[in-house]
Parts: C-alpha cells; structure tokens; sequence
C-alpha cells in the first residue's frame, strides 16, 4: 500500500484530442497536498546539475512539462533513478529526500509543485549533515 510518504511517479489524466493533449493535476486529488508554490527551471545550459539538496519537510513533485533529464534521489539509504520525459508524469519526492536534477535535454522545461512557500531554513545543502539527519529514521 502506497503511503503519501513514497517516492513513485504519479500519473496525470491525460485527454487526447486530435487538437492536442491536455494534462491536469488538482490539489487534493493526484497532488496529495495543498499546492502553496509552484517553480519552473529552464533554459539549463548542456551539463548543468541542479538540486544537490534535500528538504526537512517540503514534499515536492517533479515534472517534466517539456523535454526530459534524470532525476536521482536519494533516501539516506539508496540511490533511486527516474528519466523524466512525459509531461504526464510526476516524480512525488518526500521530505528528507536527497536530490540532483541532471542530463537536461535542450529546451527541457522541470516544473516544480510543492507544499511549502520558499523558505532558505528548508535546505539541507551538505550531504553528510543529510545522512546524519536520515539515521535512525
Ligand atoms: P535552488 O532551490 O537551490 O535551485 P535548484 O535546486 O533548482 O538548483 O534555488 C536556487 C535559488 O533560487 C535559491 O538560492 C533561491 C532562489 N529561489 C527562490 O527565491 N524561490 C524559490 O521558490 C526557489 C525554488 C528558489
């Protein structure tokens, strides 16, 4: 039994039309939270990482609305891979999860729906403070 609290993808309603898709998400409903912030990242030059961070308590989902990369998390115990390149999936990440955005494909388009308003206090930034932190959960 799924819990809220697991890292999996979330698939979208998808309606095709021959004048094109559309996708949603609701609060409540496939996003399990009240969505407080939404953020996109985009025009990442060839190479570039982003994330190398986890959160105390912000859950986030990940999507990629336009092209594709890969996303690694971690959960202070293993390594966990996903290749986003459907804008009808969503990569649900839960607090205390390590992650790195990498591998973005030219024109690729990661959109962010989260729990939380920004807060810089959220971010665990060092990697060995992170694993400490998961001990003993
Ligand atoms: P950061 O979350 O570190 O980016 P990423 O994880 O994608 O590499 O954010 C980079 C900077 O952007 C951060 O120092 C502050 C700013 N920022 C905001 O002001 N508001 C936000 O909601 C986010 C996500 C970032």
């Amino acid at each position: 039994m799924l819990q809220d609290g697991d890292i999996r993808l979330i698939n979208f309603p998808k309606i095709f039309d021959e004048r094109g898709n559309l996708s949603v998400l609701q609060a409540g409903k496939e996003v399990p939270f009240e969505i407080k912030r939404v953020y996109w990242v985009y025009d990442v030059p060839g190479g570039e990482i982003r994330g190398s961070h986890a959160f105390k308590t912000v859950t986030e989902i990940i999507i990629a609305i336009s092209g594709s990369f890969d996303v690694i998390l971690h959960d202070g115990e293993k390594e966990h891979r996903f290749n986003l390149n459907r804008s009808y999936y969503g990569l649900f990440v839960p607090k205390l999860v390590w992650r790195s955005i990498e591998n973005f494909s030219t024109n690729s388009l990661a959109l962010v729906v989260t729990d939380q308003l920004y807060n810089e206090n959220e971010y665990i930034r060092d990697y060995e403070a992170f694993i400490n932190q998961t001990k003993g959960l």
